[in-house]
């Protein structure tokens, strides 16, 4: 009983017949049938015309449910401001001047509160986002299993310790066993920088003076690539914020090109590049570069993995009514 409330009580009872109660305190994939059948066209439409309107929308939009999911569980927590009494994640390294398609999420909030209000949380609206713009890039189609609700805190602290490009790739595992993921998922799911950009500081260590020694680039990324990277990212500190391709290939496509990328000392991040010298990721990255489908398929199930971070269910949390800020 604790799980259903009082507006969802017939559908409990419904549901009652034919599953266990347990069912009900986890997520479901027909959560929001009764509630809010318009839910998925309201999304699907919205992120179709912010994509329309700014291609890397669809990157931004995959990242930032990766950003929610990783700090304190896919909560909605990355979407709430800073105010003066409550420190949100938006000033945390890993998402300062870089977390992006908030406004996007606010426009399918009102949408979303005008066809079915206090209904479905933003939570779960940043996951079905992430699903339609990786769709949409020419990706896999997952269901998303729904019923996540809104988180009443955010960690700043655990923002700022989403996996960095520049930590060795042993931590980045460590962070996502952490998550309850494997190592292959970082593989599997690392495969979204097939899309979307990266500002010239997040690599440019690989480009001028590696490990410190002056004139020195990364032996493990190509020297045209490196070449080309220098002239786009000039070593000047006012180069930092410009934007490069994570994939120059297929720029805003979602398919196994990053992989690709990866056998041909290509990848544009150390960590990215990483994973074709570590034995553990190796084999993956290769059966990813040469079976693109096998990609796309695994992607769709480590999504969903990631999409069931430590959600809260049931009456934990709320159903924000702005998801910028508290109820
Ligand atoms: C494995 C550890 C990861 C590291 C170290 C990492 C690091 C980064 C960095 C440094 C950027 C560029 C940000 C900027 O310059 O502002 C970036 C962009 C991006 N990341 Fe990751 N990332 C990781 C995993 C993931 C995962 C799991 C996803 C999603 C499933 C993801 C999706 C993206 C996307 C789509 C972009 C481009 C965003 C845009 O253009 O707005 N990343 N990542
Ligand atoms: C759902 O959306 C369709 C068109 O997308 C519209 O015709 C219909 O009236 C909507 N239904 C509700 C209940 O909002
Ligand atoms: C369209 O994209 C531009 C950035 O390219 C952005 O500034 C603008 O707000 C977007 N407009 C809409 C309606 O989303
Ligand atoms: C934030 O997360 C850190 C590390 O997990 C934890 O030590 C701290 O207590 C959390 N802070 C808040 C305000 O929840
Ligand atoms: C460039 O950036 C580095 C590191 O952020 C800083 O130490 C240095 O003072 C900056 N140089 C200039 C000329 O601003
Ligand atoms: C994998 O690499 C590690 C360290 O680089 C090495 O100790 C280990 O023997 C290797 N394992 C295999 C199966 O090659
Ligand atoms: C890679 O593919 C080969 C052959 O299809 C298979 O035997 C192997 O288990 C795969 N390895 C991984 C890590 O997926």
């Amino acid at each position: 009983m604790e799980c259903a409330t009082n507006k969802h009580y017939l559908l409990f009872l419904f549901c009652l017949m034919f599953f266990s109660p347990l069912v009900l305190c986890q997520l479901n994939y027909r959560f929001y049938d009764a509630t809010c059948p318009n839910l998925s066209s309201i999304v699907r439409s919205n992120v179709w015309s912010a994509i329309s309107n700014e291609t890397r929308m669809a990157a931004s939009l995959l990242r930032l449910h990766f950003h929610d999911c990783f700090v304190n569980g896919c909560d909605g927590s990355v979407l709430l401001d800073d105010t003066s009494a409550f420190k949100g994640e938006k000033s945390a390294n890993p998402n300062k001047n870089s977390a992006r398609g908030f406004e996007v999420i606010d426009t399918i909030k009102s949408a979303l509160e005008k066809a079915c209000p206090s209904t479905v949380s933003c939570a779960d609206i940043v996951t079905l986002a992430a699903r339609e713009a990786v769709y949409v890039s020419g990706g896999p189609f997952w269901p998303v299993p729904l019923g996540r609700r809104d988180g009443r805190t955010a960690n700043e602290t655990e923002a700022n310790n989403l996996p960095s490009p520049f930590e060795p790739l042993q931590n980045i595992i460590d962070k996502f066993i952490n998550k309850g993921l494997d190592i292959n998922d970082v593989v599997t799911l690392s495969g979204a920088h097939t899309f979307g950009f990266a500002q010239c500081f997040t690599f440019k260590s690989r480009l001028f003076n590696f490990g410190g020694s002056a004139g020195k680039s990364d032996p493990t990324m190509d020297t045209s690539l490196v070449q080309s990277l220098q002239k786009l990212c000039p070593n000047q500190n006012d180069s930092d914020t410009k934007l490069v391709p994570l994939d120059p290939a297929t720029t805003n496509r979602f398919d196994n090109m990053y992989y690709r990328n990866l056998v041909s000392n290509s990848g544009l991040l150390q960590s990215d590049q990483a994973l074709m010298s570590d034995n553990r990721t190796t084999t993956l990255v290769l059966n990813y570069s040469k079976y693109p489908f096998l990609f796309l398929r695994d992607f769709a199930l480590s999504m969903e993995k990631m999409g069931r971070i430590g959600v809260l269910t049931g009456q934990e949390g709320e159903i924000r009514k702005n998801c910028r800020v508290l109820n």
